[in-house]
């Protein structure tokens, strides 16, 4: 598949290079351009080019993360997503440190919040709720394999990316759709951060 990524850090790396792994092709995007991270896994013959926002943004399914307050910066910059995926991995933090503070979203699920800055997206929530770090560890630990969970009101969709997330080696975990499914996965519900594992 060709995957776009909005943002470039340490989320959008960690899932393009399981994407780059596993033989689909990824565009990066960010707002500063080139870095040593993105040069350390691009080259010639690796499938993974740096573009546009909108270049990523026209990509088959496309990953959104960036931080929680540049989220409206971002999309703006798209009109219409015609229909297509976005995986949306942010977490709604307005500040990081020296502590961490949650955004006040009222009843709205954060991902409910991206499905209206993005018109005609079909967004799937995932990726958000595990510490980067451990998805980097990989899948398989002593005793299980790690879980990824997956929300959305767009069956196909999110088919597609529990069968991606399945590539990558770790268990997909469909919560339903975005109001519910979304806020257990997000911070503040029960599922954020915690670290499941399939025996
Ligand atoms: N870190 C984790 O363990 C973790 C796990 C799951 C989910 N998350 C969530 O995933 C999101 C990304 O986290 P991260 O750790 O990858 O952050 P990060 O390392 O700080 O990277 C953020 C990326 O977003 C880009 N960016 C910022 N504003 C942008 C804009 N307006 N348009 C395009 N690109 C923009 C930055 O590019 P420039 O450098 O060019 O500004 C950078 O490449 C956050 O919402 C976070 O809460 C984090």
């Amino acid at each position: 598949m060709k995957i776009g990524m909005i943002g470039a850090g340490a989320v959008a790396l960690a899932i393009a290079k399981q994407c780059l792994a596993n033989g689909h092709e990824v565009v990066l995007s960010n707002r500063s351009g080139r870095t040593k991270a993105i040069d350390d896994i691009s080259g010639p013959g690796s499938g993974l080019t740096l573009g546009s926002i909108q270049e990523a943004a026209r990509q088959e399914i496309v990953f959104l993360s960036v931080p929680w307050l540049q989220v409206g910066a971002a999309l703006s910059q798209i009109d219409d997503w015609e229909g297509r995926t976005l995986v949306d991995t942010t977490n709604p933090f307005t500040q990081i440190e020296p502590t961490l503070v949650l955004a006040d979203l009222g009843e709205e699920s954060a991902s409910e919040i991206v499905a209206q800055l993005a018109p005609s997206a079909k967004v799937v929530k995932a990726f958000n709720s595990i510490y980067i770090s451990r998805f980097e560890e990989g899948a398989k630990r002593p005793g299980g394999t790690r879980v990824l969970f997956v929300s959305g009101d767009h069956a196909e969709p999110k088919d597609t990316i529990a069968k991606l997330i399945e590539t990558f080696g770790f268990v997909a975990v469909d919560l339903g759709g975005l109001k519910v499914g979304g806020r257990l996965q997000q911070p503040g519900g029960p599922l954020a951060g915690r670290d499941f594992l399939v025996a």
